[in-house]
């Protein structure tokens, strides 16, 4: 009988509890755009590590110095953009590459854990980068070589695209394609140097954009509502979808297929819902959002999900991109009081579905066993 409990355990050990690989969950934190009386850095920096567990990465859009420093020491890594400014002399020679990480890296290297660097984020749309697509890949290989030639390894470079910008469709998933003449141009030789420099993919994917594009999406799909009618399927693979986030991320491997290079990673660099129309709904989508990335499920078309997701954002600011709209994206208000009723403070250590069922059967066996 003992054997048998021993059998079960070992079988329970060897299936059960042995956990998915699970998405790392990071937010976005930008103080320079919170309107008035922001709070510092180091506050910030500690709030996360105390109450906001949740969170094991940092994106910071807009990093300075003092901002990078209320990290060191933490366990939170950081994803670290160099502004679209920087690009053209980024571009044009290896010490502007060296002389931004004399300033924002080496001080806090390595007690500051930076796993990321964007070279630029959406530079192909911004009016004030002049042939962004000419400056963006030699930006990129002279900030790499720059960090070798510090003795830097762990530090992958890479840029950040908008999905609405570089994918031609969100449906069905496999008919999603980088856009031309982008794909050759740009997004090939920048998906091989990716993949030459174990680097990501980075990409803002946000459902509410879509959504709000197309009103024939159901707002449940966009929302992660479990509702027995709320999926739609791929009708090239026959694949079923029943989240448009699912949809968007599978969108962007089959567009990386296509291009030749479907085993990258992907880190979704900006996800998120603004409350303005509906709190309820950025309520939701939050915590669709966090239920979903936890469970460990997955994609369809990439079992282990993508490799990181940050959460846009962690304060309530004007928007950046949408001046005009001022909508507020932030999950705490700029006091940093909760605006909803979700529970961010327990850390995303977690536990593939079916091992907890597993351990009931175990001992549901042994009591019959008695
Ligand atoms: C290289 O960049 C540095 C720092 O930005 C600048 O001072 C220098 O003039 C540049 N050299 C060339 C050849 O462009
Ligand atoms: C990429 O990762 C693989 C496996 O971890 C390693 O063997 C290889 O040396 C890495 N390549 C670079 C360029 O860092
Ligand atoms: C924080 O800000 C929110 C929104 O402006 C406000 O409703 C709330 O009362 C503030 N809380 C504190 C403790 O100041």
């Amino acid at each position: 009988m003992s054997l048998l409990f021993l059998i079960l355990l070992s079988l329970l050990f060897a299936s059960g509890v042995s956990s998915l690989p699970v998405t790392t969950i990071g937010v976005t934190y930008n103080p320079s755009r919170v309107a008035h009386h922001p709070p510092s850095p180091d506050h910030v920096a500690s709030r996360i590590q105390s109450s906001l567990k949740l969170f094991s990465a940092v994106r910071l859009p807009d990093p300075d110095p003092a901002t990078i420093r209320a990290f060191a020491y933490s366990n939170i890594s950081l994803l670290l953009n160099v502004p679209n400014s920087l690009l053209p002399a980024l571009a044009a020679n290896a010490s502007a590459a060296k002389l931004w990480l004399y300033t924002h890296v080496l001080p806090f290297y390595p007690r500051a854990r930076i796993s990321t660097i964007s070279v630029g984020s959406d530079a192909l749309l911004d009016p004030d980068v002049a042939d962004p697509d000419l400056r963006l890949l030699p930006a990129l290989r002279n900030l790499h070589r720059s960090l070798r030639d510090l003795g830097i390894h762990s530090i992958a470079v890479s840029t950040t695209f908008s999905f609405v910008h570089v994918i031609t469709t969100a449906f069905p998933p496999s008919a999603a394609e980088f856009q031309q003449p982008l794909a050759d141009l740009l997004v090939k030789p920048l998906l091989q140097f990716l993949d030459q420099t174990n680097s990501s993919f980075l990409i803002n994917l946000h459902p509410y954009s879509v959504y709000s594009l197309n009103h024939d999406i159901p707002i449940g799909y966009a929302l992660f509502q479990e509702e027995p009618f709320s999926f739609r399927d791929d009708p090239l693979t026959g694949v079923r979808y029943r989240n448009l986030f699912d949809t968007m991320v599978d969108a962007v491997i089959s567009a990386m297929a296509v291009a030749g290079h479907e085993n990258i990673p992907v880190i979704v660099t900006e996800t998120g819902w603004p409350s303005d129309d509906d709190s309820n709904y950025s309520e939701m989508y939050i915590k669709g959002l966090i239920r979903h990335l936890r469970s460990g499920l997955g994609t369809p078309l990439r079992k282990e999900g993508v490799a990181e997701t940050y959460i846009y954002q962690l304060l309530d600011a004007p928007d950046d991109k949408n001046q005009s709209q001022r909508q507020n994206w932030g999950i705490l208000y700029p006091n940093m009081t909760n605006k909803y009723h979700i529970d961010f403070s327990a850390s995303n250590s977690i536990i593939a579905g079916g091992g907890g069922g597993r351990l009931i059967w175990v001992f549901v066996a042994v009591w019959l066993l008695h």
